[in-house]
């Protein structure tokens, strides 16, 4: 078994907690350590320990898997867990479909009922939730995030550090870098580097870099 660490401890961490439960329950896989943020006062979640200091995290065979959903702060993370040396775990559903001829690199995090079709290519750090649909031949850099049930078509390019809300639909276009994708936008254009994209069709304008989650 793996010893694990889920870096993070909000509401995404909870839904990879969860996912880590499901592949455990088909077969043991994972010894599930806790989780690691620096930024709450929550000492504990789901009776598992919230590390503040990587310094307490010890254990010689230890891994840790991306438990947060927005690239600014997925590229945090990976920054100091990197620096300490901790390898980046993979962690798939059991219900989610991979084609064998697409190409996952490492420290990616997807949960259940997504389907990721051949000749697909993904960067690093790669998180993305539930019933997302990815069309043959996609390429998505690094540190891409993806939220639950976006449908990506075939052949469509997607640059790092993006962030694409959630039931957003992307034809075959390509999204440039540091871009956020507004929920349930269709994406029928090219979308420049660092760009806001939104509404039917979207229109995009230079990015804040804010992500608003949906509640004020
Ligand atoms: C795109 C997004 C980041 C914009 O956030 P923002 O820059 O704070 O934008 P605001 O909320 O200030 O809205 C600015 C305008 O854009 C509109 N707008 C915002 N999001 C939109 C969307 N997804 N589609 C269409 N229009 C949208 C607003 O209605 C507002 O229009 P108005 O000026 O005519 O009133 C945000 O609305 C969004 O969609 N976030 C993704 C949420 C998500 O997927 N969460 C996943 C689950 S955690």
């Amino acid at each position: 078994m793996t010893d694990i660490v889920i870096l993070g401890a909000g509401g995404h961490a909870k839904e990879v907690y969860f996912t880590i439960r499901h592949i455990n329950a088909i077969q043991k896989k994972y010894n599930l350590i806790g989780f690691f943020d620096d930024m709450t006062d929550k000492k504990e979640l789901f009776n598992l320990k919230v590390f503040k200091r990587i310094e307490d995290i010890t254990s010689d065979n230890i891994r840790v898997a991306l438990g947060v959903g927005t690239p600014e702060s997925k590229a945090i993370l990976i920054d100091k867990f990197k620096k300490k040396g901790f390898l980046f775990e993979t962690i798939i559903h059991p219900t989610s479909l991979i084609s064998e001829d697409a190409v996952i690199q490492d420290g990616a995090v997807i949960q259940g009922y997504c389907i990721i079709n051949p000749d697909v290519r993904i960067g690093k750090y790669f998180t993305c939730n539930d019933h997302v649909q990815i069309g043959h031949d996609t390429s998505i850099g690094e540190n891409v995030h993806i939220n639950s049930s976006v449908n990506i078509s075939g052949g469509a390019c997607i640059g790092d550090n993006t962030f694409i809300g959630v039931k957003a639909t992307i034809l075959r276009v390509r999204i440039g870098n540091n871009c956020i994708i507004g929920a349930s936008s269709l994406i029928n254009k090219d979308i420049p580097d660092s760009s806001k994209a939104m509404g039917i069709p979207a229109k995009s304008f230079p990015s804040d870099g804010k992500i608003h989650f949906g509640t004020r």
